[in-house]
């Protein structure tokens, strides 16, 4: 996520959380759908920027893996742990494991989760456990808190593939016989999503692997039937790397084959083989970079490309979410100037005595923040409307 729109929004929930208003910006949720195995986990955790999804084919997502990034300030402030700040975003980038970052179960209280590797191995667990080794699905979600000082405070949501009920040779391939998975579970699958893509806060990711046709994309069909318009559908094309030779996305990125209004992003994530050989984030961000920057289909648009530009579109949509909740901001930075003021009226000369000098305080405080807020919201527009 973009370091910016971090440091702004966490400014404002700083501010507020100190006069005691928490969360004043409720953010979208995102959300991701697709068909099964389109790489939807692989994108999401492209975006979070590490590693901790189960990925592969078949159905490994079973269950709604409700993800809550929790911006958290990096621990302390000596000189030399500024220092080792300064390298945390490296750090992120070898999938180095730090103190700063850890992750909770709703399912595990008070156990902290610092190796990434491990909370995949919790989630793997606690999903076999609730739905047993069959690929059976459940609509019980795994409720994951990520503490950060790297993300934004918001909430993504994985979620199960669409799918046909299993063929034969699938299943004989995991050698589970087609009865012990339930013969609704398309139905059950669509009504789970439909929870999640439903609600107006949630941003679709409507995930299409290039290398199938368009046309028959379950991810776009479903984000039609909740967001007809496309407000808030983005939609975003993985396994460009595997398409035949000679055949490309231009048209789809051009508008010309299903428009959407927020667009297309194509997106390189890592395929099966990299999984294997555990290839890291950063290396898998570097190829994507480098399939763009070579690939004569893309040269020319690279920037319009891949993972980071995609995150940039989320950013931009967040931004605009903030600005659409900016009245709502003011009326509460109103209300709360109303009461202190309130409050020193009655208290009499604030000069006087301690108390009145203690809400003097905390009006200035509050006043220096609305400067502060509008100078913030308004450099940020500035970036939008570029
Ligand atoms: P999900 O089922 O939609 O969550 O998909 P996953 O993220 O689990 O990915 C399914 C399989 O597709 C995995 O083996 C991934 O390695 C592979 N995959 C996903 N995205 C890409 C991509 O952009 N390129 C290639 N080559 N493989 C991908
Ligand atoms: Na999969
Ligand atoms: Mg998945």
């Amino acid at each position: 996520m973009d370091t910016n729109l971090i440091k702004t929004v966490n400014k404002l929930q700083d501010a507020f959380a100190s006069v005691g208003v928490h969360n004043p910006v409720d953010l979208p949720q995102i959300t991701v759908i697709g068909s099964q195995s389109s790489g939807k986990s692989s994108v999401l955790e492209n975006i979070v920027g590490r590693d901790f999804l189960p990925r592969g084919s078949g159905i490994v997502t079973r269950r709604p893996l409700v993800l809550q990034l929790i911006n958290r300030a990096a621990s302390s402030n000596t000189a030399e742990d500024n220092e080792a700040k300064d390298n945390s975003d490296s750090d992120k980038l070898t999938g180095g494991d730090n103190q700063d970052e850890w992750g909770e179960f709703l399912h595990l209280p008070g156990q902290k989760f610092y190796k990434f590797d491990e909370i995949r191995d919790e989630i793997v667990r606690d999903t076999e456990l609730k739905t047993g080794k069959n690929l059976g699905i459940s609509p019980q979600p795994i409720n994951l808190r990520i503490f950060s000082p790297n993300v934004l405070t918001l909430t993504m949501v994985d979620l199960p593939g669409l799918t046909k009920a299993r063929t034969g040779q699938e299943s004989m391939m995991k050698k589970v016989p087609v009865g012990d998975q339930p013969k609704d579970i398309e139905k059950q699958i669509r009504e789970m999503l439909l929870k999640y893509i439903t609600k107006p806060n949630a941003i679709i990711l409507a995930v299409t692997a290039a290398n199938t046709d368009l046309a028959n994309s379950d991810g776009l069909k479903m984000a039609r039937e909740v967001d007809p318009e496309g407000l808030r559908t983005i939609g975003v094309l993985t396994k460009v790397d595997l398409m035949d030779e000679g055949t490309d996305v231009i048209d789809i990125l051009a508008g010309r084959v299903i428009p959407l209004r927020l667009g297309y992003v194509p997106v390189v994530n890592r395929g099966q083989r990299d999984i294997d050989s555990k290839k890291n984030i950063s290396k898998a961000l570097e190829s994507e970079h480098q399939f763009f920057e070579n690939h004569p289909s893309y040269k020319s648009k690279a920037q319009f490309c891949g993972t980071p530009f995609l995150a940039r579109k989320l950013n931009m949509i967040l931004m605009h979410h903030i600005r659409t909740t900016l009245p709502e901001i003011k009326s509460k930075i109103q209300a709360l100037l109303a009461k202190y003021q309130q409050e020193l009226l009655q208290l009499g000369d604030p000069l006087g005595d301690g108390q009145g000098n203690q809400a003097n305080l905390v009006l200035n405080i509050i006043t220096e923040f609305c400067t502060e807020f509008r100078t913030i919201i308004d450099g940020n527009s500035n970036d939008l409307s570029s």
